[in-house]
């Protein structure tokens, strides 16, 4: 071709990578390498071994161990060894190895680099420009929180020992998304990465050995699912944080139900694309290239539904297609290309198989004419018009280049459709218009929200889901609490079985509160007293055994009931934080004004002294919420690019709560009241001891502007109503506070709809030490982070 006919087609010549240096780091190791245990390298315990290799050759890079309970075993006591020293470090210290670990990424960027894309299969462009910086980005950033720990988390300590479990998607960069911010918080970790992709996760083994980070703060261990699982199960575990599919997700929550560790799930997604009709199109078209088609969408958070408005629909489908011609897709370590290699044969076949479904319910596919290389595992970048809102491709993940498009007429519309669908990752909304914009990524439920831009992630801002896409943040300040506790909470007694009648109360507290007349209380749902569907009730004895009254035994159809009337109370979260803070403030007055009585009617359960105090102190704890309301602040986050992400606090949903049994009142006040501060809706069930503590709250609530279906209360056999309220699609979160028993119930319940759930792990809790029993932790897990990035600038 001549260099006019060049100029003319404007043809790319290749530009490939020079590899060698990363087969060389291969070559060192003898293309076989061990587990990284105890700050050395370790040949697996069963001595086997399992090949990784190039998806776009299909040629073996090396031979990895297949870790197994013994692997995983002798990493974890190395970590419980290791944990002691590198908690007692000063956060300086940590902050250094950090450092160390950051420059190191820095200095072997372009070889990391290399090995990720060949062992992944994406472009170079790729992880060149994006994922080896956003990794030295992420220790940077950490090894400032490690010198900060002490004076920004007083009271915190690390929960431990850390088992991470990553995907392949990413390798690098989420081994840094888990094991800086756990670092700098002072866990000791032991990472298994995905069995496709193992390789950079070796590499930085080495970094660490080459800082001499101190043995046994960070062990990697390779294999696939069933090392996982050994990783999960195994006992001297503190905290399990994961990335993958939701599947595994609801499996790691059912398997670590019956401990208590601390989880963190990063799961799928099906994240709209929206674009207005006011939008810049061009620069959304490109936006999409990086949403779907980055990283051959194998992205949790790609934008794999693209939702048009109607008038623009067919010129944007035009200029999308025009688009995907000239994407080049080819062999990934060619510095020209942007569409790379699928994973590996299992993945190529799904995505194979879930676009042919949907093309049987009705979609239309469309690919360029662009041809693929002969070997290796490709796909095409795809479009699906035609496409139903409830069809497969619109529904399931596909994680791959796929992009199913719709359309919608009205702003309410797009907001409708797009959070049709049981993951909450994250948005990506076009619009010229500010208000347009801001007012859909407020209505969005995810977890992340670009405006006028896709993709961007940064260490300084958290990310993570709502919904099926899990719970937990990784990134920023919202992400360090995944990897901390409050220190007293870790060292509580356990709690002991509350025993109310004959306990606490004095024979002359029971005669001194005979009632005057018959206590029967109701159960109290959408605001009204309510007779429970099962028509009996159970007996509340008090002191000595006296018969105190008879509550309802509520049922299955009852806590239905309570779901459906928190659900209609939404409202309530939209209402104005200092809205929600006048009501909470006029329900501390209602509950001053009936105090004495109230307290008397419950010394016949806990004794005078405690029933007055549990009146005075619920008293403060409603004003502390009321004061908290409106204070509880999000953040703005200043990410390295013309961005600001602005990390706003919003309520989770609608809330299941046992209440605390030892303190019927107290209790009470002490869990609902952060979790309706925070704009949620409750069903609570209150102690079993003493549910006749009902009567008095729903006529306190009844007189106190409280909107009906904000706070619900169904009494009954608490661990029946338990299993029902975790049970239930429409509950978003459990909080669950009674013995080990229940709280292992609480989790493995939740795993449908994959909630989140709050329990105290069976341990005491002092509601009467506000120090315990209110305050942030609660806010925290009343909360969830929506962080929504806002460019700006020139
Ligand atoms: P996966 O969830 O099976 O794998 C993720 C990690 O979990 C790997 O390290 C794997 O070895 C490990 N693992 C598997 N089973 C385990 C178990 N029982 N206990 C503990 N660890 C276990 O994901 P997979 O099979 O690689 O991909 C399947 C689909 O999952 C994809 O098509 C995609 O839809 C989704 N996925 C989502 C990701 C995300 O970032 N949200 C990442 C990877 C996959």
């Amino acid at each position: 071709m001549s260099i006019v006919e060049k100029f003319v087609s404007m043809e790319y010549g290749p530009a490939p990578e020079d590899p060698r240096e990363a087969l060389a780091w291969l070559d060192r190791h003898e293309r076989r390498f061990g587990h990284f245990i105890n700050g050395a390298w370790q040949p697996p315990a069963a001595g086997g071994y399992f090949s990784t290799a190039d998806p776009s050759t299909g040629e073996k890079l090396a031979a990895v161990a297949q870790g197994t309970a013994a692997d995983i075993d002798a990493a974890v006591k190395a970590a419980r060894a290791a944990l002691g020293a590198w908690q007692a470090l000063p956060g300086h210290a940590r902050a250094r190895y950090l450092y160390a670990i950051a420059r190191l990424v820095q200095k072997h960027s372009r070889r990391l680099a290399v090995l990720e894309t060949m062992d992944n299969g994406k472009p170079i462009r790729e992880s060149r420009d994006i994922d080896i910086p956003l990794v030295a980005r992420h220790f940077y950033h950490h090894a400032g929180w490690a010198q900060l720990l002490e004076q920004e988390f007083p009271g915190y300590m690390a929960c431990g020992v850390v088992g991470q479990i990553i995907p392949w998607n990413f390798p690098l960069l989420m081994l840094a998304w888990k094991i800086a911010p756990a670092l700098s918080t002072g866990n000791t970790v032991i990472l298994k990465p995905a069995e496709f992709t193992p390789l950079t996760a070796l590499a930085f083994a080495e970094i660490c050995q080459e800082i001499n980070l101190p043995p046994g703060v960070v062990s990697i261990v390779t294999g696939d699912g069933a090392t996982g699982e050994a990783l999960v199960k195994h006992a001297d575990v503190d905290k399990i944080a994961f990335t993958g599919s939701t599947e595994v997700g609801r499996a790691i929550r059912r398997a670590t139900a019956q401990s208590h560790k601390k989880l963190s799930l990063e799961l799928g997604g099906k994240s709209p694309f929206i674009i207005f009709e006011d939008a810049d199109l061009d620069s959304a078209v490109e936006g999409l290239v990086d949403g779907i088609w980055f990283n051959q969408g194998q992205v949790c958070c790609a934008g794999s539904r693209l939702l048009m408005q109607e008038s623009i629909a067919e010129k944007l489908t035009a200029k999308v297609r025009d688009r995907m011609s000239t994407l080049r897709i080819g062999a990934p370590l060619d510095k020209a290309v942007d569409i790379g290699a699928i994973v590996a044969r299992v993945q190529l076949e799904r995505i194979e198989r879930l676009v042919n479904q949907g093309v049987a319910e009705g979609a239309i596919c469309w690919q360029p004419p662009t041809p693929l290389p002969s070997r290796g595992l490709y796909y095409p970048p795809t479009l699906l018009t035609n496409v139903h809102p409830t069809s497969i491709v619109a529904q399931q993940e596909i994680f791959g280049p796929v992009l199913a498009a719709m359309t919608f007429r009205t702003p309410r519309e797009a907001v409708e459709l797009a959070n049709n669908t049981a993951y909450g990752l994250a948005a990506s909304v076009w619009s010229e218009s500010i208000n347009v914009a801001l007012h859909a990524a407020a209505q969005l439920k995810a977890g992340v929200v670009w405006v006028n831009s896709t993709n961007l992630f940064d260490a300084s801002c958290g990310f993570g889901g709502y919904r099926e896409s899990g719970y937990g943040r990784e990134g920023g300040r919202e992400g360090l609490f995944e990897y901390l506790e409050p220190a007293w909470f870790k060292h509580a007694p356990a709690l002991k079985p509350a025993k109310l009648a004959g306990g606490a109360a004095r024979e002359q507290d029971a005669d001194a509160a005979v009632p005057t007349i018959d206590r029967t209380v109701k159960l109290y749902i959408g605001g009204k007293q309510a007779r429970p569907d099962s028509g009996y009730s159970i007996e509340v004895r008090g002191a000595y055994g006296r018969l105190l009254g008879e509550a309802p035994l509520g049922n299955r159809k009852d806590i239905r009931n309570a779901v459906e009337a928190a659900r209609k109370a939404e409202a309530w979260a939209k209402a104005t934080a200092h809205a929600r803070a006048q009501v909470l403030y006029y329900i501390a007055e209602n509950l001053s004004q009936r105090g004495e009585e109230i307290a008397g009617r419950l010394a016949a359960a806990v004794g005078r002294e405690q029933a007055q105090v549990e009146v005075r102190t619920g008293i403060e704890r409603i004003f502390s919420y009321a004061a908290w309301a409106d204070k509880y602040d999000g953040a703005v986050h200043n990410p390295p690019f013309r961005n600001i992400a602005i990390a706003m606090n919003e309520p989770i949903g609608t809330v299941g709560i046992i209440c605390p049994a030892e303190a019927p009142l107290l209790g009470f006040l002490s869990v609902v009241m952060p979790a309706i501060a925070a704009g949620n809706t409750a069903i609570a069930v209150p102690s079993e001891a003493y549910p006749l503590i009902t009567g008095d709250l729903y006529q306190v609530f009844e007189t106190s502007d409280l909107p009906d279906g904000a706070v619900n209360i169904v009494t009954g056999r608490a661990s029946e109503l338990l299993k029902i309220l975790a049970e239930h699609d429409d509950v978003d979160a459990i909080w669950c506070f009674g013995d080990e028993a229940s709280g292992a119930t609480a989790k493995a319940l939740s795993i449908g709809n994959v909630k989140q759930v709050f329990t105290n792990e069976g341990r005491a809790i002092d509601w009467f030490d506000a120090k315990q029993g209110e305050g942030r932790w609660f806010l925290h897990h009343a909360h969830q982070v929506k962080n929504i990035w806002v460019p700006y600038g020139e």
